[in-house]
């Protein structure tokens, strides 16, 4: 088959207008979302716990949660990072406490464990750019408490080996589904597998308040834990009702509740999660992987746990080696089509950003001796696949706003950028 001249090369690109920006839940922002905003300004209600009437959006929100995700509690904060705070004081992980995280992840993962003074320890990821079970098992040793699995931009690596493992040496799973929310592991929905789970609801993510979060929990116990340090260390009556007795003494907490602007546009965004944004991305998703698997010979996508479930916000393309991805990215960028995630994650590996990020505050002092982490050091080689499954890898995003057009555009592009390899 001849192939077409790229772009790269002086040859016509397949765009010249560029794809629509890739929001997630903010672009099918509509009526619903205006409607329970409206309620919020019309009883002047925006606190959750009272005023003069019934707030309940975000009580509402958390029931709607609660069967969505098929958890037994849930509690809306403030930012997903909010909720991770409350995760480490829910799992009740604190000094000379383990807690594995993912070498690829988002900041949040590796401060969570810091601001309670737990030690993080790095696992390495596997080409589903999830964690990898087999490093995890390596890296368990017996302080670790909790492991936080984060789901990379909509879907999740093996998480039966996780889970198996996990209980196996009686360690508890936090889920940061923070890029997936949706997302299902066979059949069942991410953020009901493990232990706790938390969301966030930033502007770029699949349901999205501008800055918000979701944390869910199986335990009683650990749940009024992290009501208490979301809420400087009480319970309020519309929490309460979640786990009826009240089983830890107060103690001191944080800030991170949810007002009722954010939860009535969360509640609304929940109720269209499928129908307006999952449905369509997944439809996207699922035709792009088959036109081009046909029209490709040869041509690998990233490994996911689950492709069923996968919530279709990215078609990521595995190229095996850094320098062919990088090759395909810049021609594939040439032809108009937009490379790159909507949402990212780094190496948290990276040592200039641990040392950074070990100084928990100024008055505080770092990891060392005598210290939370006094026996850690952190280097690169911890973590030797990260950086070149990363790189060796090619993503486009897909969002609701796309229309067939544009993933024509998009399929086009993959396909005479594959043909023209040498
Ligand atoms: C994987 C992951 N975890 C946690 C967070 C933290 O969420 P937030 O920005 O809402 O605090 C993010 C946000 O980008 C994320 O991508």
């Amino acid at each position: 088959m001849p192939t077409e001249t790229l772009a790269l090369n002086g040859g016509t690109p397949i765009r010249s207008a560029s794809l629509p920006a890739p929001y997630l839940g903010t672009s099918v922002y509509g009526r619903e979302e205006l409607d329970l905003l409206t309620e919020v300004i019309e009883k002047k209600l925006p606190f959750r716990e009272y005023g003069d009437g019934t707030p309940h959006m975000v009580r509402d929100f958390e029931r709607e949660a609660r069967a969505y995700f098929d958890m037994p509690c849930a509690l809306a904060t403030a930012t997903g990072s909010g909720s991770h705070y409350c995760a480490m004081a829910g799992v009740g992980v604190g000094p000379g406490d383990e807690v594995i995280i993912p070498s690829f992840g988002w900041y949040t993962d590796f401060e969570a464990p810091v601001l309670v003074g737990a030690t993080p320890v790095f696992a390495d990821i596997d080409r589903s750019l999830n964690m990898d079970p087999a490093d995890f098992e390596r890296k368990i040793t017996p302080r670790t408490k909790a492991v936080i699995v984060v789901f990379f931009q909509g879907a999740t690596n093996d998480m039966d080996a996780i889970l198996r493992i996990a209980r196996a040496h009686r360690i508890l799973v936090i889920e940061d589904c923070a890029q997936a929310c949706g997302a299902t592991y066979k059949g069942r929905k991410i953020g009901g597998l493990g232990d706790v789970a938390c969301f966030s609801f930033q502007q770029n993510k699949i349901l999205s308040t501008g800055d918000g979060g979701l944390l869910l929990a199986r335990d009683p116990v650990i749940f009024e834990r992290a009501v208490r340090f979301h809420d400087l260390g009480f319970v309020r009556p519309s929490l309460k009702a979640q786990f009826g007795e009240e089983h830890v003494p107060e103690f001191s907490g944080c800030q991170f509740r949810m007002n009722e602007f954010t939860g009535a546009v969360a509640l609304a965004q929940l109720r269209k999660l499928d129908s307006a944004i999952l449905d369509v991305t997944r439809r996207h998703y699922r035709n792009l992987k088959k036109r081009v698997l046909e029209e490709c010979p040869g041509l690998k996508l990233r490994p996911v746990g689950d492709a069923d479930g996968d919530a279709g916000i990215a078609f990521f393309m595995d190229f095996g080696a850094p320098s062919r991805a990088a090759e395909f990215a810049k021609a594939l960028s040439a032809e108009g089509i937009r490379v790159g995630p909507s949402s990212g994650c780094c190496n948290l590996l990276n040592t200039a950003l641990v040392q950074k990020k070990q100084q928990v505050h100024p008055a505080l002092p770092p990891f060392g001796p005598g210290c939370p982490g006094e026996n850690i050091r952190y280097s690169p080689d911890q973590c030797p696949q990260t950086d070149e499954i990363v790189n060796s890898m090619v993503c486009v995003a897909i969002a609701p706003p796309f229309t067939d057009a544009d993933l024509d555009d998009i399929a086009r592009g993959i396909i005479k950028v594959w043909r023209s390899r040498t």
